[in-house]
């Protein structure tokens, strides 16, 4: 059965020379304006919509949140103007499976357009990317975990998933980083096909290119073989670019290219090669900052920036502590052949109350030593734990308070009793009572210089 495709721009002409490409092989309908689009969508059966987003009467992007509301199924391939980079990534953002710049190359459009409606059906056919069946590919990535910001974050890696668009994954090292880079790959129609990780700070400097690109045979000095690269490699499932803010200048205007042209030469080659990847990358870093002092670029920023994932780090989510904990402790049990099932009341308090600057991964390292030594209890006690988890911040820290010029002492205590009541807001979850605990103030009194400070 002919598949139908609703294409919906203003200009009649590019209306015209895009029907005239697609007709043969689908069932095309057209709109001009946004009131018209809605009207088709609510009574014809659409597979795929190619929209522009400047329309006369409404905005694209509009039309993008109506349509993932009541038309999630339909999918969607942004043909747009070029400068309008930010309402592109909003698109995408939104669910858009992918995005063409006008004037559009046909050949490409066609291309594109054959891909989406093929994965479309696949997934129609095998139902393999159905909500239900996905929930549990996640939980078979052992992503462990309840608290509200976990969930909101599997929430994007399955939105994510069904997309093509680039995922930006910023949070402290020790996070879950990669995991969930691995999550969104294998929850997506890409599974069967490669994830290829890339760890720049460890690509041998003279040979980045090489590595990522491939060469051809002599082409340079002890380039004895033909050599492929990862993202040849990769080609139609996932390249994995673990700290992206370690990639050196020249190759992130090599890379943006390939983002942008999905192709790229060999090393001392001409042939060119086309991919289709899927970018995923990660960092521990602020990349806004490295824009700001030049060392990273503005316009790849927003190339892969196109879903933003934060991992938060493990003191903003101490809900997962015992889960995590207890997942930990069954994974490693069985390695070390210990004994232990458990870990006091206590002892689980201990490891809610640090502030894990590690995060799951010094989580794990600490419950592996303490099995490793104690595990032949079968419960975990607090005096089986490492000192550091239960040494007290007791000192205060004065190297902070400088003399500034033109404050008054009041302004200045005033202005650190607002930086600690924050400090203990944020780490009791905003709980008022927790974090009068944390100060060892009453209640009452915290509410009282909460409002007399005017903190949120
Ligand atoms: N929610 C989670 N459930 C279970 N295991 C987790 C979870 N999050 C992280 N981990 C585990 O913690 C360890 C660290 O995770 P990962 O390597 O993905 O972090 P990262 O953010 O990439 O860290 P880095 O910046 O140091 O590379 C891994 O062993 C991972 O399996
Ligand atoms: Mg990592």
């Amino acid at each position: 059965m002919k598949r139908t495709i609703l294409i919906v721009d203003d200009e009649p002409d590019l209306v015209s020379v895009l029907q005239g490409f697609l007709t043969d092989k689908y069932n095309i309908l057209t709109a001009n304006d946004g009131a018209t689009t809605l009207k088709i969508i609510d009574k014809e059966f659409i597979d795929l919509m190619l929209l522009d987003l400047d329309l006369p009467d409404m905005n694209g992007i509009e039309i993008i949140a109506k349509m993932k509301q009541y038309y999630p199924e339909i999918a969607i391939l942004v043909i747009s103007g070029t400068g309008d980079i930010r309402a592109a990534v909003k698109a995408m953002q939104l669910g858009a499976v992918n995005y063409i710049e006008k004037p559009p190359d046909y050949d490409e459009v066609r291309t594109v357009v054959k891909k989406i409606l093929e994965n479309n059906e696949v997934r129609n056919k095998e139902g393999s990317l159905r909500p239900d069946k996905r929930e549990n590919e996640l939980k078979s990535n052992k992503i462990i975990g309840k608290s509200k910001k976990l969930n909101e974050i599997l929430e994007t890696v399955k939105k994510a998933a069904n997309t093509w668009a680039n995922v930006l994954i910023t949070g402290e090292s020790g996070t879950g980083k990669e995991l969930i880079a691995h999550a969104i790959h294998n929850s997506s129609a890409r599974r069967d096909k490669p994830f290829v990780v890339v760890s720049c700070p460890n690509l041998p400097t003279e040979l980045v290119e090489s590595e990522l690109f491939g060469h051809e045979k002599g082409a340079f000095t002890g380039a004895s073989e033909k050599h492929v690269g990862k993202f040849e490699i990769a080609n139609g499932g996932t390249v994995f670019l673990d700290e992206i803010a370690e990639l050196q200048p020249s190759i992130q205007a090599r890379l943006l290219r390939v983002i942008q042209e999905r192709e790229f030469n060999l090393v001392g080659g001409h042939k060119t090669i086309k991919v289709d990847v899927r970018i995923i990358a990660a960092t521990n870093r602020k990349l806004e900052d490295e824009i700001g002092t030049g060392n990273f670029r503005e316009d790849l920023f927003f190339r892969l920036n196109v879903i933003p994932v934060t991992m938060p780090p493990l003191r903003q989510r101490k809900e997962d502590i015992p889960v995590l904990a207890l997942h930990i402790i069954e994974y490693i049990r069985k390695e070390l052949h210990c004994k232990t099932v458990t870990f006091s009341s206590k002892a689980i308090e201990i490891l809610q109350s640090y502030d894990w600057p590690g995060n799951i991964r010094e989580l794990k390292n600490v419950i592996e030593r303490v099995l490793s030594l104690h595990g032949t209890n079968k419960t975990i006690l607090p005096k089986h734990l490492p000192v550091e988890l239960t040494r007290k911040d007791d000192v205060i820290d004065f190297q902070s308070a400088k003399l500034p010029k033109n404050n008054s002492l009041e302004n200045i205590i005033s202005s650190m009793e607002s930086d600690l009541i924050n400090q203990a807001m944020e780490q009791s979850n905003g709980t008022l009572t927790k974090a009068a605990r944390l100060l060892d103030v009453e209640p009452w009194k915290l509410r009282y210089k909460i409002k007399k400070l005017k903190l949120g």
